[in-house]
């Protein structure tokens, strides 16, 4: 997930750029650069690193200009670099873009465009875009812009500038956010509307496949076939300064909300018809590779090795592959021995967690091939791999992590449906099924999200404990532990992920009024001895939430409360039960008046052992 900007009017627009790329900062940080058109023709100023850098920069290479494009990056094709960053040029050097989103048919772009002549300067997908609009530009920029859209396949948030044409600025959208903001005299396009709240309040939504042609006068809407529309305008309802939370208080919050759309974008171009093959661009396995595999051991730490025992359970349960899960300190303890036809599949958000890593390093020395899943593209862990499953989060700023985690889960059910296909261990019907249930889970969670009053509901009549024990079993066990872990991270209540199964065998003697339970009980396997352990507790009078199936009509008569989720297969069912858990621990840390951000002695990455 990157952030771009755009200003022309009667300001500086450097200025107004670099202030707009500020507020998006959080969608991306690894590089940085801004376009200007001036009396000379087009300017650029690239750097890597954060916008500091870029800044650093404008200070020894002033640019000024009365219309420009930024952007800020999160590397999604091709490492950090400046050749890599935006805005990307044409040959001519008289066309710059900026783009937020992904083109999955990039490379059949690239060696058409190289075939007819044009020379790449980057790895980007970003720039096949730059010289596609070189391509058909004939005098008329916005319908070049549109005849450019038209070979995409996949996501995109454009901001475009030609140098024969210093009065236009153009911003085109499918799939990736971008608001166009309207001023007195000066307009601006956005990744969000934070990035403008400073200069108006006002802006039009658009939505996908539809382009805006901004002058000092005004905007022209229009869809990608030319076609002009009408928008109404949108006035923000918050102030400035709540801008790069776009609103939210909490950057917690604002990522547990991001999980729909970047759970659309991990999928996209992987898994999008449950008739279908997934594709796992990165995976970088053979199908001889896949069916050889003789074991696949996980290794992670914290919330990504809960991710990980998601994962182990799935391609043992699913694959049919022996498989393993270690936290990532534990595995390299016990001097692991890896046997032929082992894979490794490391998982870490920022791909710099150094337990993960050292892990990574002993697997890979004994003999293990290594995929990781990771979130932050070309990170340590990234480039000790011999394949990448990229999560495609886009940044998590949040200590807790939320987003990384179902994407996490969302990828890992990609990794082991992919191995059940190639290795042909599970009937059409089985697979069409989990497919089919991967494919809801956007939607389902968007719909979690939408209950969020009624966990609030919950979380009020909790936040007050000072001890919980969470339970889980079979595949859900991870959720019960991820859940325990969310709540302790942010709220200091001292939370207990359990198994179920192991109550008898020792946690229940902590079963008291002052100690409650969430007890994930959704509809499978093991629906009936989840019940059982919530009847074991309500006996000893301690309170229990239990996390239902919507429709359930038995738990709600069992349980104090219920936080409830829609119907899916159970392998699917990780990816959703986590978001009312992750919600639950928001709001009672809210409630406790927790840093939720930055708890205390917590960092957001572990680069130390
Ligand atoms: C989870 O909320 C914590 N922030 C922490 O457990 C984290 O998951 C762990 O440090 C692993 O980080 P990584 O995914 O970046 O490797």
């Amino acid at each position: 997930m990157c952030g771009i900007v755009g200003y022309i009017g009667n300001k500086d627009a450097p200025v107004i750029c670099v202030e707009g790329l500020k507020r998006l900062e959080y969608r991306g940080y690894d590089s940085a650069g801004i376009a200007v058109v001036t009396s000379r023709g087009l300017d650029v100023r690239k750097v890597v690193g954060k916008l500091a850098n870029l800044e650093a920069l404008l200070k020894e290479q002033p640019l000024h200009g009365p219309v420009g494009i930024g952007h800020t990056r999160w590397a999604t094709h091709g490492k950090p670099s400046v050749e890599n960053s935006h805005p990307h040029i044409s040959c001519a050097g008289d066309i710059a873009v900026v783009h937020n989103g992904i083109i999955e048919n990039y490379a059949d772009l690239r060696s058409r465009l190289q075939a007819e002549g044009h020379e790449f300067r980057s790895q980007t997908d970003t720039e096949t875009i730059a010289h596609l609009v070189e391509k058909y530009y004939d005098g008329d920029l916005a319908a070049a812009v549109r005849r450019a859209c038209a070979d995409l396949e996949g996501s995109f948030a454009l901001g475009v500038l030609h140098a024969k044409h210093p009065d236009i600025l153009i911003g085109a959208r499918r799939f990736s956010p971008l608001v166009i903001g309207i001023g007195e005299g000066e307009n601006f396009i956005a990744s969000d509307m934070g990035a403008v709240r400073k200069w108006t309040d006002r802006v039009y939504v658009i939505d996908d496949d539809e382009m805006g042609v901004l002058t000092t006068d005004g905007v022209d809407l229009m869809d990608l076939q030319g076609k002009p529309i009408e928008r109404s305008v949108y006035v923000i309802p918050w102030p400035a300064d709540a801008a790069e939370k776009g609103g939210h208080r909490h950057f917690m919050h604002k990522e547990i909300y991001e999980q729909p759309m970047a759970m659309r974008e991990c999928l996209r171009g992987r898994l999008s018809d449950p008739d279908r093959p997934i594709t796992l661009d990165g995976l970088n396995m053979t199908e001889e590779e896949i069916r050889n595999l003789r074991k696949v051991v996980l290794s992670a730490c914290g919330t990504a090795y809960h991710a990980g025992l998601v994962g182990r359970y799935l391609i043992e349960n699913f694959a049919r592959v022996p498989a393993e899960a270690d936290l990532a300190a534990e595995l390299r303890a016990r001097d692991p021995v890896v046997l032929d036809n082992t894979l490794a599949i490391l998982v870490s958000q920022s791909g710099e967690t150094a337990d993960t890593l050292v892990a990574l390093r002993e697997l890979k020395e004994k003999g293990a091939k290594i995929v990781s899943v990771i979130n932050v593209v070309d990170s340590s862990i990234a480039r000790e791999s011999d394949g990448v499953v990229y999560i495609q989060a886009g940044p998590e700023i949040g200590v807790a992590s939320t987003k990384a985690y179902t994407l996490q889960v969302l990828t890992l059910q990609m990794i082991a449906a992919h191995f059940a296909e190639v290795r042909g261990v599970q009937s059409p019907q089985a697979l069409r099924e989990f497919k089919e249930g991967i494919l809801c889970v956007p939607d389902q969670a968007a719909e979690l999200l939408s209950r969020e009053d009624a966990v609030r509901e919950v979380a009020q009549a909790y936040y007050q404990f000072h001890n919980a024990l969470y339970l889980g079993r079979g595949i859900n066990l991870p959720s019960a532990l991820e859940g325990a872990l969310k709540l302790k991270e942010i709220s200091y209540i001292h939370a207990e992920g359990y198994s179920a199964g192991e109550m008898k065998h020792g946690p229940i003697a902590l079963v008291e009024p002052s100690l409650f339970t969430v007890a994930v009980a959704v509809q499978g396997s093991v629906y009936e001895k989840m019940i059982g352990n919530i009847q074991e507790i309500k006996a000893r009078e301690g309170p229990v939430i239990g996390v239902a199936t919507d429709g359930d009509d038995y738990i709600p008569g069992e349980a104090d409360h219920v936080l409830w989720v829609p119907p899916c297969p159970e392998l699917v069912s990780p990816a959703t039960v986590q978001i009312p858990l992750q919600l639950f621990a928001y709001h009672v840390a809210d409630l406790r008046g927790c840093p939720i951000d930055q708890p205390r002695n917590l960092a957001k990455t572990v680069t130390v052992e």
